[in-house]
């Protein structure tokens, strides 16, 4: 009897998870897919239009108009480039669709969200906050960069944000360049950018205190510094492009807390490659914004734009390097992986047993107590493979 009934169990269970997986993925495409048909019928409930024969003509406007509450909201967003910031700040799910006929690619994105500022020219001024083309986070307090080795210093009451921001098929841009020029920027909340494709010079993606977020498949492109922050951000199947060199791609600031914490930056089985004029060996990995940086490139195929030495120390006086700077590499491939040479830079290439705390989202995203697992925001099946299988 027993022996029946497990199977039983295990195979209802099984295919309500595959009707579950195979249900969403349905939903988004046919939705994203919509532009002709009604997109009411084929969309989640609480579905919000934007664009030329939509509700709403911006964006924010939509965002406006949605409850702050738990509800589960969706905006389906119309072909087009919408000039506007775009602030997140209600608790409950929220997802961005950008509308397109081929959903599992960035390459036939349709929507791009484009903003032109950097700090101290044409920013409000005093904090890189101000600069983001999206913000997700409760308030400005939560959002604020600040400055020295610890930031901004967010005040304790400060709630958590929005639980499971997603965003699918979008092109978010800061076009600013004198300086950091946020593109998006996510602190005290969760957010899944899946085919996504995000671009400044500087500062591009910034993930703030207790933010997580995960950048799967798409683009996110950059010159200086540009995956910075103090939460943690995994970017999965990706293309990480650049389009000069200058600092590092990743400058994290890593935080002492009373629980042990993974807060940093974890790039996998991506490709780094050039998008311009960039001289062969001449871009860093990273480095380290303070002396608690953490990093991992993992199973990433390195052009020859990376340096010999990988990972490079802050600037010539103060290298921001400590026992604990964590600045490393596991099992990357291409011409900009060059074994001899990391023995020279600060870095460190890691055996299978250092990467292994690190290798899956479950290892590294905490809840905002440090508890680990805080991954029921992710979309593990966005182009119907799993999320962490190599595309
Ligand atoms: C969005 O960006 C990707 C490159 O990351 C590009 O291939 C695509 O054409 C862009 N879409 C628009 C509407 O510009
Ligand atoms: C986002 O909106 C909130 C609420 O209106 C506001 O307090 C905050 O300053 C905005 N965030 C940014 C970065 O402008
Ligand atoms: C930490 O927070 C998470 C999410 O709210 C919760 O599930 C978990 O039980 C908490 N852990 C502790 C030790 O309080």
């Amino acid at each position: 009897m027993k022996s029946l009934l497990l199977p039983c169990w295990l195979l209802s269970a099984t295919l309500f998870l595959v009707f579950a997986v195979l249900t969403s993925a349905v939903d988004r495409a046919s939705c994203q897919k919509s532009s002709k048909e009604d997109p009411i019928k084929v969309c989640p409930p609480n579905t919000v239009i934007v664009g030329r024969t939509g509700k709403f003509q911006t964006i924010q406007s939509a965002v406006q108009s949605i409850p702050k509450d738990n509800t589960p909201y969706t905006i389906l967003i119309q072909p087009g480039t919408y000039r506007e910031q775009v602030n997140i700040t209600r608790p409950g799910p929220l997802t961005l669709l950008g509308s397109t006929s081929n959903p599992n690619t960035h390459t036939s994105n349709t929507v791009t969200i484009i903003w032109k500022a950097s700090e101290g020219s044409g920013g409000k001024g005093g904090d890189n906050a101000f600069t983001s083309t999206l913000t997700v986070a409760p308030n400005l307090d939560a959002a604020l960069t600040g400055a020295g080795p610890t930031g901004h210093a967010v005040s304790k009451a400060t709630p958590f944000g929005n639980t499971d921001f997603r965003a699918y098929n979008i092109n978010f841009s800061n076009e600013g360049h004198s300086g950091p020029s946020l593109a998006v920027s996510i602190s005290y909340a969760n957010a899944g950018f899946y085919f996504c494709s995000t671009k400044s010079f500087q500062d591009t993606v910034y993930v703030g205190k207790i933010g997580s977020a995960l950048f799967h498949g798409g683009e996110v492109a950059g010159e200086t510094d540009f995956f910075y922050g103090f939460g943690t951000a995994w970017v999965q199947s990706a293309i990480v492009s650049l389009r000069g060199c200058g600092g590092g791609i990743t400058a994290w600031k890593g935080t002492e807390t009373t629980f042990p914490n993974k807060y940093g930056v974890y790039v996998h089985d991506s490709q780094v490659k050039k998008a311009g004029s960039v001289k062969s060996g001449g871009c860093a990995l990273g480095r380290p914004w303070n002396a608690l940086h953490r990093s991992i490139f993992a199973k990433t195929h390195l052009d020859d734009s990376i340096r010999t030495e990988g990972y490079i120390k802050w600037s010539g006086n103060d290298g921001h390097i400590s026992g604990k700077t964590f600045m490393a590499e596991y099992a990357n491939t291409g011409p900009g992986f060059n074994k001899a040479g990391r023995s020279k830079g600060p870095g460190k290439v890691l055996s299978d047993a250092e990467y292994e705390p690190y290798s899956t989202m479950e290892k590294v995203f905490q809840f905002m107590n440090g508890t680990y697992g805080n991954v029921r925001w992710i979309d593990r099946n966005p182009g119907g493979f799993v999320a962490g299988d190599t595309e």
